[in-house]
């Protein structure tokens, strides 16, 4: 189960990293990082920790490379592999822009391991078998943008 690259404008990211209330110093991980823009975002504009997980290798490298040339070594990560393989307990924020057929297949997972008070973001998807406690629209570039934000 895939999902192809499309980037989250920055401006819906920035709104999806403020609705989340992210925090310096906090954890932010993006399964299906892409080429890492929320995870940049996170790290340099909210002071976070940013951990990306991404399937395609020269997404990766193209992570790596963003990383490098703005000297975020140390506070910004991209794992190369599977989503579902990722141990999410580490996580305070988790940011998604799959699909609701991921979403859900991620969700039992999500709860299992997240940890209590940790948020949940996602662009576009509901998260099928979770009750939003907010969901919002953004007039993006383009079109308009739908976030919802979950607590576990
Ligand atoms: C819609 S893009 C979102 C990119 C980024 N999160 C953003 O919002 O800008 C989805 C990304 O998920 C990656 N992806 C899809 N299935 C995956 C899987 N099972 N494990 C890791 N990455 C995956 C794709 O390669 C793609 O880059």
């Amino acid at each position: 189960m895939t999902a192809p690259y499309v980037p989250t404008p920055r401006d819906i990211a920035i709104e999806m990293l403020k609705l989340a209330n992210v925090r310096p110093g906090e954890i932010v991980v993006d399964p299906g990082a892409g080429e890492c823009g929320i995870v940049t975002l996170a790290v340099t504009v909210f002071n976070t920790i940013g951990i990306g997980i991404e399937i395609n290798p020269a997404l990766v490298r193209s992570c790596i490379e963003s990383f490098e040339k703005l000297g975020l070594r140390g506070r910004a990560y991209v794992v190369w592999g599977d989503l579902f393989d990722f141990d999410y307990s580490i996580a305070d924020v988790v940011t998604l822009y799959l699909g609701s057929d991921i979403n859900g297949k991620l969700r039992p997972k999500l709860m299992r391991e997240l940890r209590h008070g940790s948020r949940i973001v996602s662009h576009d998807f509901e998260v099928p078998g979770l009750k939003p406690i907010k969901s919002v629209i953004i007039k993006g570039p383009f079109r308009e943008h739908r976030v919802y934000l979950y607590i576990v």
